[in-house]
């Protein structure tokens, strides 16, 4: 598969359609959209605009977000097309993203969450409404501490997992139950490979508990051919890499530029080391995470409407960073996601969860 591709989540309407054909008139060939994001139309649109054949286009799409006892209280659910977009709905999913695309086959079919309950995706979600709600000015977005400077991050986190937990045992749902209907949409997806609708399979935002875990699904399972997730110095994942690795998992990763923009406004060293190591190689703090993002063997999928933009990432698939760079952005690594919460994947797929959880009263 292309080593970049464009992102294109939040880009709707006539924005979405240019930013599309620009994309592709550069000369990037892989495009990134999703069911959730409500913009396939304009995808497909983008894609006949741009002149470029269908048949080398690398085109990604992803079903099955929502758990299937999501509801209207779900974040998102009712917003995005919940109902389409259901665990269990899959191949009448990828039937209405072909239609929407106007395609008759995607390259790459992923499973766009791992979540199996709602109370699971409560959790994993939560780290969406701290720095990244905080950076788009969303109405809801947390504070970062107390006025005694107590840190609500770690708090909320930690109470979401327990209440996770907490909901998963009065419901009697175990991890037996956790990995059955994981297999159960991963077998849906092997279907939609079967059929040709789906040239390839993957997921996203699987950790590296889940990843092994699938190693043991019965044969004739097929394993994930990528596994697509925030990824960035701050958030470096290197368990799940080496994992990843070990199966022939390619790991596609996103939000670095959210993760540059988080660095900056933070006023810590972290922005620094970013801007000396851009300085040193002649690039851009933004190529700088895509070259960053290659040394880890990823492919990136940065999203923009600027064809400036795509052609200065698209240039940082010429640039080299030395071992002592590397090195300076391994070193910010804080186990730290802006999107999603592994760990509440992690209970949900395993007998016990972290003992720091069951402290807290929920
Ligand atoms: N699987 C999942 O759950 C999941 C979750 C999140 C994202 N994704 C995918 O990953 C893609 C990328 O992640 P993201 O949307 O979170 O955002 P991102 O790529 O980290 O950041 C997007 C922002 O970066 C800016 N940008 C892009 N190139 C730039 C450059 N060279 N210099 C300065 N600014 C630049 C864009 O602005 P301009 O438009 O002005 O360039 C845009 O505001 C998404 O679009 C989506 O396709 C997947």
């Amino acid at each position: 598969m292309p080593q970049m591709g464009l992102g294109t989540s939040g880009l709707t309407g006539k924005a979405c359609v240019d930013a599309v054909a620009a994309w592709l008139r550069l000369g990037g060939r892989y495009v990134d959209t999703a069911l959730l994001y409500g913009n396939q139309r304009e995808v497909g649109e983008g894609i006949r605009q741009s002149g470029v054949p269908r048949e080398d286009v690398f085109l990604c799409t992803k079903v099955a977000f929502f758990p299937a006892d999501s509801d209207a209280s779900t974040w998102m659910f009712r917003d995005r097309g919940g109902a389409a977009n259901l665990k269990g709905g899959e191949e009448a999913s990828l039937d209405l993203c072909l239609e929407e695309l106007g395609v008759g086959y995607v390259d790459l079919l992923l499973v766009h969450s791992p979540c199996t309950s709602a109370a699971e995706y409560r959790a994993a979600s939560a780290p969406h409404f701290f720095e990244l709600s905080r950076l788009h000015g969303k109405a809801g977005a947390v504070p970062e501490a107390l006025p005694d400077g107590t840190l609500l991050r770690p708090l909320v986190l930690t109470h979401q997992r327990a209440a996770a937990a907490q909901a998963a045992r009065a419901e009697g749902r175990g991890p037996v139950e956790a990995l059955a209907a994981v297999e159960a949409t991963w077998r849906a997806l092997e279907r939609c490979k079967a059929s040709g609708k789906a040239r390839h399979v993957g997921v996203s935002n699987f950790p590296a508990e889940l990843l092994e875990a699938m190693a043991e699904f019965p044969a004739p399972a097929a394993y994930p051919a990528v596994n697509q997730l925030e990824m960035h110095p701050r958030f470096a994942s290197p368990r799940l890499r080496a994992v990843a690795s070990q199966r022939g998992c390619v790991l596609i990763g996103y939000g670095l530029n959210h993760a540059l923009q988080i660095l900056a406004q933070g006023g810590g060293s972290g922005g620094e080391v970013v801007a000396s190591v851009a300085r040193r190689c002649g690039g851009t703090p933004t190529q700088v995470l895509l070259a960053w993002l290659r040394t880890k063997g990823a492919v990136s999928i940065p999203r923009s409407r600027d064809p400036a933009h795509m052609s200065e990432n698209l240039a940082a698939l010429d640039l080299d960073l030395s071992a002592g760079d590397v090195a300076a952005l391994d070193a910010l690594d804080a186990d730290h996601p802006h999107y999603w919460m592994p760990q509440a994947t992690v209970d949900a797929i395993s007998l016990a969860p972290s003992p720091a959880c069951g402290l807290w009263p929920v």
